[in-house]
């Protein structure tokens, strides 16, 4: 990471923004955007209360915006329905023959639905819903890989006022459980099998392990995707295309009338101790917020066509595939598989067969694809692209110019928009026709968004000085709680400075632009995806050959962040390479693939203060290969250090 924060602090190159984009986007300028920027912040209530009038509205709010002893209130009195506001409204407007979703699956089917035929889908799935019992706040688990059920099913939540729980398909069976027996979701729906580099997945037996400890969970809906031989429990679990086909299951669905603050849905995401955390949206604050960002930030146009790259299954597939780009009435490609199947020119394959404007994406995908070589997009016609972006990580320079000058052909924009599952939306990113941009740089706020950089003790980071990222003013897309426990929430990002905690350090430049160095806490950003310490560690110490585990992240070339694990194994078991391999298998089984650690060392001791706690500080510059340990004196044993470093997997 230290030669990476290196290379941005010498970073000073500026890409100005074309004249096409000055002129046609949705935000011209600098002065335009700090005109409104101004306004926007010293009036958040009255800026957005004049956006959520695009929104349809069955009534509107009483009240923008209520601070309920620490918890904030959006839009109270306001009552809509989301997937009204993504499908009815955008047919109303003209537009039901105009294609939402483009899919392609990873052998290369594709799939087209209209506005009108989405939302006869969604219609359809929502009456199933409801056939089987689902309700108004009961909560419906989801477990499907990127096929067009996962929206569907979402959108068809959001139609009866049932709160969704989407949980990734590349999750193991433990982590589903533990997510189900948190949110006590009623329904389950998942597929029999997901397809990944040309390989099934067994979805429905995992689903199948976790349900023995999820008595909550009454009926089971089996999208019917991989053909794989599974077993369907009598009562319990029904193939979708059996319920969907019944006579009495109508093509339209009412939406339910939603409160401004009923829950919309939770997500897990992880935090620095125990288990993930649900992350709880709510209905018309979250959809207004990534309405608007997606719509300036993307500078969305009535023929662009959209291509997200992110998963479904986490936040920037909740917000930047599914609502945002909806509720503009956009096109969206929606691709199932591997970027490297069968060969490494699959998404610019996508870009050309489908003409796609806008392209976003994240960092590791760049660095590998970069990888490949620049034949693979050289050899496609990406002449289509107008608009490029990142997220879920630092982006180094190096990969943002490849980006820039083998992707964009030195013509589009880039937006590295930096946010959280936390925050619902982009916070801090360029906006594409106005924005100068520094490779490696998130820039500027956007409207709306207070962001600084604070010390330890509260007092504001002088210029390019790094400190603690927080968001000083709440924002209609933020999480309202953490589910089941809002302790958490309080503690969790408001304890510190009273004002939003990120979690994310960063400094702000001479220019005000932000630069995100990395978390502050044990979260590792492993390619993009968010894993919290305490979750392998608790993996691997569940092997009954493990006394003790500790896990940091190391540099990695692709990844960005991988993991490094420490391990005490329990006293007479034999250090192995097997073993090694086998710990790998068991973080990769219990927690899913992603977080997997690459490097294991066996660790007679770990260094710990003495009290006992284990300094992961001093594990980190191990596993980093250097030796500036800082103090290491406050540790019960010293000399622990030295006997590690040696002893390094390098
Ligand atoms: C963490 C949030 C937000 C969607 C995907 C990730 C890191 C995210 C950037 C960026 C630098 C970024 C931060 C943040 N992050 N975007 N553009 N530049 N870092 O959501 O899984 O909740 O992770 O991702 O560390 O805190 P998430």
């Amino acid at each position: 990471m230290s030669e990476f924060i290196d290379s941005i602090l010498k970073e000073h190159r500026v890409f100005f923004p074309s004249e096409e984009f000055h002129r046609s986007s949705h935000i011209k300028s600098m002065k335009e955007y700090s005109r409104i920027y101004k306004k926007s912040v010293e009036n958040p209530e009255a800026f957005w209360a004049g956006k959520a009038n695009h929104l349809e509205w069955f009534k509107k709010w009483d009240i923008v915006l209520r601070n309920d002893m620490g918890f904030f209130k959006w839009f109270e009195g306001g009552y809509l329905n989301v997937s009204f506001n993504c499908l009815d409204r955008i047919i109303k407007s003209g537009k039901k023959d105009k294609i939402a979703f483009i899919w392609e699956s990873e052998s290369g089917e594709t799939k087209k639905y209209t506005y009108e035929q989405l939302l006869k889908e969604v219609c359809r799935f929502a009456n199933v819903l409801k056939k089987l019992g689902a309700k108004r706040s009961h909560v419906i688990e989801i477990y499907l890989p990127m096929i067009p059920e996962l929206p569907i099913a979402m959108l068809a939540c959001a139609r009866i006022g049932a709160i969704h729980s989407v949980v990734f398909a590349g999750f193991s069976s433990d982590a589903l459980k533990d997510r189900i027996q948190d949110s006590n979701a009623e329904l389950l729906i998942t597929a029999d099998g997901s397809f990944r580099n040309g390989k099934v997945f067994p979805l429905k037996d995992n689903a199948d392990i976790a349900l023995k400890e999820c008595p909550t969970i009454k009926s089971v809906v089996v999208v019917k995707r991989a053909n794989n031989k599974i077993e369907m429990q009598n009562n319990r679990d029904f193939w979708l295309h059996d319920l969907v086909s019944q006579d009495d299951i109508k093509d339209f669905c009412e939406p339910e009338s939603m409160h401004s603050e009923d829950s919309l849905f939770i997500l897990y995401t992880s935090g620095t101790t125990g288990k993930p955390k649900g992350i709880l949206h709510t209905q018309a604050g979250y959809l207004l917020f990534v309405y608007q960002t997606f719509k300036w930030i993307f500078d969305i146009k009535d023929n662009d066509v959209y291509f997200c790259t992110a998963d479904i299954g986490w936040i920037t597939g909740h917000s930047y595939i599914v609502y945002g780009p909806l509720s503009n009435g956009a096109t969206v490609v929606m691709y199932e598989g591997s970027p490297t199947f069968p060969k490494p020119d699959r998404f610019w394959k996508i870009v050309e067969k489908y003409n796609v404007t806008i392209f976003y994406t994240a960092p590791t995908a760049i660095r590998a694809l970069a990888k490949e070589g620049d034949d693979w997009p050289n050899k496609t016609n990406l002449s289509s692209l107008r608009l490029l972006g990142t997220v879920g990580e630092p982006i180094n320079p190096e990969a943002w110019m490849w980006y820039h000058n083998v992707i964009g052909k030195k013509r589009c924009p880039i937006v590295d928009t930096w946010w959280q599952t936390e925050t619902g939306g982009i916070l801090i990113t360029p906006l594409p026709g106005a924005t100068p941009l520094k490779p490696g740089s998130a820039t500027k706020p956007f409207f709306g968004i207070i962001a600084d950089v604070l010390r330890e003790d509260g007092t504001k980071a002088n210029v390019n000085e790094g400190g603690y990222l927080v968001i000083k003013n709440p924002w209609p897309g933020m999480l309202r709680t953490v589910w089941n426990n809002p302790d958490r929430y309080k503690h969790t990002y408001f304890e510190k400075f009273g004002v939003y905690l990120t979690g994310d350090s960063a400094r702000i430049d001479e220019d005000g632009y932000f630069w995100i160095m990395g978390r502050t806490d044990d979260v590792i950003k492993v390619a993009g995806h968010r894993i919290g310490s305490a979750e392998v560690e608790s993996a691997l110490v569940s092997h009954k050959s493990v006394a003790e585990a500790a896990i940091v992240p190391f540099p990695h070339e692709i990844k960005g962040q991988a993991i490094y694990a420490f391990v005490t194994l329990k006293s007479g078991v034999k250090k192995s390479d097997e073993l090694k391999e086998e710990l790998k298998k068991h973080v990769s089984q219990s927690v899913g693939p992603i977080a997997k650690p690459d490097k294991i060392q066996f660790a007679d001791d770990l260094p710990k203060t003495r009290s006992g706690k284990i300094m992961r500080r001093i594990l980190k510059v191990i596993a980093e290969g250097s030796t500036e340990y800082g103090n290491i004196m406050t540790l019960a044993d010293p000399s622990v250090v030295e006997v590690l470093a040696k002893n390094r997997v390098a």
